[in-house]
């Protein structure tokens, strides 16, 4: 029986997010990031495609034999060794999950140089195959977004009869709109016989900026998977951020109803470890765990957080498990900022005092781009030296 209220988050960062170019990361590496996913709630890790390499077979079956939560997931094309293999890395865990694909699109279809008749009898082949030896089976008809709406349902339909319980829903190429992408969920929920019984799953890529609200937009549809990675890694433009659906639904319970299992205050620590082992930074200004996500400097915005912190924050930064300072000090900081912060520092100043360092502290801060916590105290110490 489907939950409707629920949404359950696959990551991908082991998989769809290590395909990056240069975010190749260590077996220890994977198996550590795999520990703060199921620790974090993911409900499905997809750990790597075990036929790729046998650095990715090694490392999907040790994640598969730790996994306290999660149900481990390996890629596998449309082949029965890639499937066999996938079966041999997965079978470890106490909730295993086999993930096969092929290309649906007009596109992907001419590089097998399959007919849409050929094609369809590979899928029931391979995924009756798959269902054979797991009972977790997920099916993906890549591209689907440009695949012939006729031809998806078709294919969609005896991936179902062959036994897939996912059906993951790829915009390879990040092509789609968000209208667009309910749209597509609707149509299959609506045309396809026995939708009703699998979970529908989305999975979006970057290219043009909306992977995110193509995924809520789906689950909007009735999507009950969203596929994403930690700060959106992924080839190209990387995939939907895990933190930005998570929080986005959170934080927007008013018109996005549902429950994930994900412990958002462990969201900052996974962020910051993805970056360093991927060797990928985090832009300073994205959504959720950039450096300056909660950051105020200008003054009108510092003034009205410190009198209330709702006027300019729409979440807390400890529900994403951030401790930190969400006033950064700079050119367009006020006296109020500064004159809390100083107090922060241990220095309770009267208004003529702070008239004078507030002086110092804008021509210190036009000459220079951070103004940290060592500035001001040597800002506090000269003004000391000098009365
Ligand atoms: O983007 C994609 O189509 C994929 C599939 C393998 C699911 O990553
Ligand atoms: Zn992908």
């Amino acid at each position: 029986m489907i939950d409707k209220n629920r949404v359950l988050i696959f990551d991908t960062t082991l998989r769809d997010g290590e395909q990056s170019p240069g975010a190749t990361m260590t077996h220890d590496e994977k198996l550590e990031i795999a520990d703060l996913l199921d620790e974090m709630g993911v409900d499905i890790i997809e750990a790597g495609f075990p036929i790729a390499s046998e650095g990715d077979f090694e490392a999907v079956s040790d994640i598969a034999k730790r996994a306290k939560f999660s149900t481990i997931c390996g890629l596998a094309r449309a082949r029965l060794p890639d499937i066999d293999r996938c079966w041999e890395a997965v079978q470890h865990a106490q909730s295993p999950r086999i993930h096969t694909f092929i290309g649906t699109s007009p596109l992907h279809r001419a590089i097998p140089n399959l007919t849409m008749d050929e094609m369809a009898d590979v899928i029931h082949e391979t995924v009756s195959h798959a269902r054979n030896l797991c009972d977790n089976v997920q099916w993906s008809p890549m591209d689907a977004t440009r695949t012939e709406h006729d031809y998806l349902c078709r294919v969609v339909e005896i991936a179902i009869k062959a036994g897939a319980t996912t059906i993951n829903i790829p915009d390879t190429v990040g092509y789609t709109a968000p209208v667009e992408s309910a749209d597509l969920i609707r149509m299959l929920l609506e045309r396809v016989p026995g939708a009703d019984e699998i979970i529908f799953a989305t999975h979006c890529h970057n290219d043009l900026g909306m992977a995110t609200a193509n995924a809520l937009a789906a689950v909007d549809a009735g999507a009950r998977q969203i596929e994403c990675t930690i700060n959106g890694l992924g080839e190209r433009a990387g995939n939907t951020a895990l933190e930005e659906v998570v929080m986005a639904m959170k934080v927007r319970q008013d018109i996005m109803p549902y429950q994930t299992h994900i412990d958002t205050t462990k969201i900052m620590n996974i962020s910051r470890r993805v970056a360093q082992v991927s060797g990928f930074p985090v832009q300073f200004n994205k959504a959720i765990v950039g450096k300056n996500a909660f950051l105020h400097e200008s003054g009108i915005h510092q003034d009205g957080v410190l009198k209330n912190v709702e006027t300019f924050e729409i979440m807390k930064p400890a529900d994403i498990g951030l401790n930190e300072a969400n006033i950064a000090m700079g050119k367009h900081s006020g006296r109020a900022a500064l004159r809390a912060k100083l107090k922060d520092l241990g220095y309770e100043l009267g208004d003529n005092q702070l008239k004078d360092v507030f002086v110092r502290f804008k021509a210190l801060a036009d000459r220079k781009k951070e103004i940290y916590d060592e500035d001001l105290i040597a800002l506090m110490t000269d003004s000391a030296a000098n009365t």
